[in-house]
């Protein structure tokens, strides 16, 4: 049999070396080193490092590439921001939304980014980025996977037509329930909005992924509430807070006998260590919060954490490349992710975690799973970090989606260890 494919010399983010890889239709059938088969491409791997794709678990499709307009954020906080997006939301049309967001998928398939879980703003009665964001994602298919949460930015309670448009975009297709009960009225308004959220899920049979305490205030609690209602209605593994900012600053008895809880319950976090760096500590003199939820003792429960890259080029964050690297190198400096064993599981929150978040079908390297692969110029996942590697050749079903330019300069300095095979073209 003549396969499709055949990936040699690869090395796998989980310390396997010089395995083979061998594709079929558009499925992974075999991994192991020195396959003996005929294929009609041969790619060379060269002792380089082939991932499953990136997969961004928090962005927003809707605002992405809207920096500037109408106006810049002098005072970098969420507030500003989501007053901004307010001015903004009210003039936008389809086709903008469609060819900004188009224009950021491209980017995002040249980066490695396979998934894309998107938070779509369902404030506004026209409901005019669900429905680019639902064209968006039948269109950009055959490259990227875009999951899209319906997300009241104003508040489910707060704005008028929170929990009815919520509601529609559901009925159009949106896939995942989104919430932001930290910018509710009250704090009481917030809790009940998890209630409700989690019980629509429920009855959906939908996943959750709430913006969840993305505040400074310590006070902020509703993660506690979105565990209550996830185990209550039976929702493990369907649940995820985003941000959990307030984290960063609640009291540590307190934290002690909430990540158990969160353990317990199932719910995953993912936060956004570029935009949250960004944003949080506002109003603290020094020293400065920093805003990043706790991620190691997260881990130390258990917990699964995934990092998002959340905003590019928008009204909150004027920074951004679609580059999960740098997301996961920003988390690895503001979280002291810096042991050996951290800095890989910073790279399986950008990739394995997410996939599992997202519910992706067929994701990783084992046989039958998709073909969906990254070539990076990089010998593990901590140099493909510390270098915010080179995407050489991204993959999907076994297809040459985008190549990219090889930073070998990069490589070659002195003291770095020799673990690339000296056949690599330029290397030794
Ligand atoms: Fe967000």
């Amino acid at each position: 049999m003549t396969a499709d494919l055949v990936i040699r010399r690869a090395n796998l983010p989980d310390g396997r070396t010089g395995q083979d890889l061998l594709v079929q239709d558009g499925r992974i059938v075999e991994v192991r080193p020195a396959i003996q088969a005929v294929a009609r491409e041969e790619i060379d791997a060269t002792g380089l490092l082939v991932s499953p794709p990136f997969v961004d678990a928090h962005f927003h499709l809707d605002s992405v590439l809207a920096l500037g307009r109408p106006r810049l954020n002098e005072s970098g906080t969420l507030l500003e921001g989501i007053r901004i997006w307010g001015e903004l939301r009210a003039t936008l049309t389809h086709e903008e939304v469609l060819e900004r967001a188009l224009a950021y998928c491209d980017l995002a398939v040249a980066q490695g980014i396979g998934a894309i879980r998107s938070h779509v703003d369902v404030t506004d009665d026209r409901l005019v980025g669900v429905g680019a964001l639902l064209e968006l994602r039948r269109r950009v298919a055959p490259w990227l996977t875009v999951q899209l949460v319906a997300f009241p930015q104003d508040g489910l309670y707060r704005c008028p037509r929170g929990l009815p448009n919520l509601l529609r975009a559901l009925e159009l297709g949106v896939e995942v329930v989104g919430g932001i009960p930290h910018h509710e009225r009250t704090m009481e308004e917030g809790r009940r909005s998890v209630v409700e959220l989690c019980t629509i899920a429920a009855e959906r049979g939908l996943r959750v992924d709430l913006h969840c305490d993305e505040t400074d205030d310590p006070a902020s609690r509703h993660i506690e509430t979105l565990i209550a209602e996830t185990q209550r209605l039976g929702l493990a593994g369907r649940v995820a807070g985003s941000h959990l900012t307030s984290m960063h600053g609640m009291d540590n008895y307190y934290v002690s006998k909430l990540l158990p809880l969160m353990a317990e319950a199932g719910v995953a976090a993912i936060p956004n260590p570029l935009i949250n760096v960004w944003l949080q500590g506002r109003h603290d003199a020094y020293p400065k919060r920093r805003g990043l939820a706790r991620v190691t003792e997260m881990w130390a429960h258990g917990i699964p954490v995934a990092f998002g890259h959340d905003c590019v080029m928008d009204p909150w964050y004027p920074l951004g490349s679609a580059d999960m690297l740098e997301v996961a190198k920003m988390a690895i400096h503001v979280g002291h992710l810096t042991s050996r064993a951290a800095m890989r599981a910073a790279f399986e929150a950008i990739t394995t975690v997410p996939a599992a978040i997202l519910g992706l079908e067929g994701y990783g390297l084992e046989p039958g799973c998709r073909a969906d692969l990254v070539l990076l110029e990089a010998a593990d996942p901590i140099e493909a970090i510390r270098l915010q590697a080179a995407r050489l050749l991204v993959l999907r079903g076994g297809r040459v989606v985008a190549r990219g330019a090889s930073r070998k300069a990069a490589l070659d300095l002195p003291g770095r260890p020799r673990t690339l095979d000296p056949g690599r073209p330029g290397a030794g």
